[in-house]
């Protein structure tokens, strides 16, 4: 995984970027955008959870009693709906065990605003890291609201998880949250006049759930 800067992790593994490239193509139909958003947010999630906290357990084995480390703390997985939704199925086939808190928000289609509509959180999310989930940051007004909500409910300790980003979107989060660190699969070239990351994928939302 590449390290652009202290906060951007880009990944570069080669099935992340060979998903990614069926992803981008305008071809592929909502069942394999589906799938293939769900298998690369699986295979994130390895990564995004390295450096979680463990603490010794124990266990009795068929033989014997022995020491064991087990994740600290609760872990919380927050899509924003609704093309959020599409990473969650990936990311609970490694960490079944996440609670899923739901934001919800829509950008406003003349000002590219972000419009929040629903929002239930556990009401401890803030014990263990929180996972947000979001295939796209482009302006970055979508996750600054999610991240803000997420931090005035006490977390600490927020990682975005997204499949393409805006150097815009990143350079946002970068002052506002600087303590988020974000995951994604590519660092895109630009947002073009209606804020559409280039060449990006076009509308995640709409290609998840065959809406365009
Ligand atoms: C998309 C995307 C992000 C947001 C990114 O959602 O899933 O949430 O836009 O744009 P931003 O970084 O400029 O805020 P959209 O508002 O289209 O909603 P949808 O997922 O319901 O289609
Ligand atoms: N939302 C999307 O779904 N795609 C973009 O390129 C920008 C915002």
């Amino acid at each position: 995984m590449s390290n652009p800067s202290a906060h951007l992790h880009i990944f570069d593994h080669p099935l992340i970027h060979h998903k990614l490239s069926y992803i981008r193509d305008r071809h592929t139909n909502t069942r394999d955008f589906r799938r293939l958003l769900s298998e690369i947010a699986t295979l994130m999630t390895y990564e995004v959870c390295r450096d979680f906290v463990t603490e010794s357990a124990e266990v009795e084995t068929p033989l014997e009693r022995t020491r064991v480390r087990r994740i600290a703390t609760p872990i919380t997985l927050v899509p924003v709906l609704r093309a959020g939704l599409g990473m969650t199925r990936g990311v609970l086939e490694m960490i079944p065990e996440a609670r899923v808190g739901h934001i919800g928000i829509r950008r406003d289609e003349s000002t590219a605003l972000p419009v929040g509509y629903y929002t239930k959180l556990p009401s401890d999310v803030a014990a263990g890291p929180v996972i947000l989930v979001d295939p796209m940051l482009a302006t970055g007004g979508s996750s600054d609201y999610a991240i803000t909500l997420l931090r005035e409910a006490g977390c600490t300790d927020v990682r975005l998880v997204c499949l393409v980003a805006a150097p815009e979107g990143v350079a946002r989060l970068a002052k506002a949250h600087p303590e988020v660190r974000i995951y994604a699969a590519a660092l895109d070239r630009e947002l073009d006049s209606n804020k559409y990351i280039r060449p990006g994928l076009g509308d995640a939302g709409d290609r998840c759930y065959g809406t365009g």
